[in-house]
């Protein structure tokens, strides 16, 4: 099945992780809940009937929610980014900085796509107050035809996916984890410790171990991500809490970030609270090339926990 990618970008989306996740979800369950949406392409390519979907940030919620009500479709962010897109040309980093500093007075959710696919390499980041806080990718022509029209695309095939099911909330993860039932789903993605850090993602130590202690006590199932190494650390928090579970692990490249440790090969990792038999331990069918460091190392650290 192909990925459908939706319009907004994050730090750490799963894009091209979705069909592993996909197949260790399977589609025995009743409620898709996922506490940590970002981008939202896990879940909309998972195409659950029904759905919870949420996020501490506000303007993710928001401008999914204007695409479920119809109010942001593939003709207003045609017209929009038509209009904004020739500003730009003309003026670049200026007109980028007048919608930076209009979406930080009203929150305007189309100023927020702009931004999402102006800003520097995908990312998206609020500063301590808030605001939007990331710099314009230096590309004038950014909104040329073509890539308006893939965006366009991009927000009428999610739209087509959406179902008035699916509920979108603006909340911390452990008001989202208390909807789930026995014969739920949650799909947990918070930001990895120490990776990134803004006013959304302010991750810390603490948060792992309320995040542990509510999955260790949901009669749902769940599957968590996380990662287990890259060429720089290990993760040692994935034995410290998450021991007692299966994990399953695949290499992977991300390529947004402002730091150059955060564009690199990592190892990703599943974390389950249900036995599967049906699903490779590790790479899931595929291997990265000229990298046998990587993997001997990662051979000396992993302990496979699969029942
Ligand atoms: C790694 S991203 C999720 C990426 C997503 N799986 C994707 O593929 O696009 C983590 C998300 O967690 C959200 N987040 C951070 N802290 C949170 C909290 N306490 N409660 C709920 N969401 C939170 C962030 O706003 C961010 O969108």
């Amino acid at each position: 099945m192909k990925t459908i990618v939706p319009p907004l970008k994050c730090q750490g989306i799963k894009t091209k992780l979705v069909p592993w996740i996909r197949e260790l979800a399977g589609s025995d369950f009743s409620c898709w809940i996922e506490p940590f949406m970002g981008s939202g392409v896990v879940g909309f390519n998972i195409r659950p009937t029904k759905a919870l979907f949420a996020d501490s940030n506000p303007h993710i919620i928001s401008f999914y929610k204007g695409m479920q009500k119809g109010q942001i479709t593939p003709a207003s962010v045609r017209a929009y980014l038509k209009a904004e897109g020739e500003l730009l040309r003309r003026d670049g980093y200026d007109h980028y900085r007048f919608v930076r500093d209009r979406f930080n007075e009203s929150f305007d959710a189309l100023d927020f796509l702009f931004l999402s696919r102006a800003g520097f390499n995908g990312m998206m980041r609020f500063s301590k107050s808030g605001k939007w806080n990331i710099p314009f990718c230096k590309k004038p022509d950014r909104f040329a035809q073509a890539y308006i029209t893939k965006i366009c695309n991009q927000v009428d095939a999610c739209s087509q996916l959406m179902l008035p099911s699916w509920q979108f909330l603006g909340q911390d993860y452990a008001d989202t984890i208390a909807h789930a039932t026995k014969d739920d789903i949650i799909y947990c993605d918070p930001p990895y410790l120490g990776r990134y850090t803004d006013y959304y993602n302010n991750w810390t130590e603490t948060n792992e171990e309320k995040l542990a202690v509510l999955l260790r006590n949901t009669p749902a199932r769940f599957i968590l991500s996380s990662w287990h190494h890259n060429e720089f650390r290990t993760n040692t928090f994935l034995e410290k809490y998450w021991s007692d579970y299966n994990i399953v692990t695949r290499d992977h490249f991300y390529h947004s970030g402002a730091k150059e440790e955060n564009r690199n090969a990592i190892v990703e990792a599943l974390v389950f609270n249900f036995s599967n038999d049906g699903i490779t331990a590790h790479n899931h069918g595929v291997t990265i090339k000229n990298k046998p460091d990587q993997l001997t190392f990662f051979d000396q650290t992993v302990n496979y926990n699969v029942k």
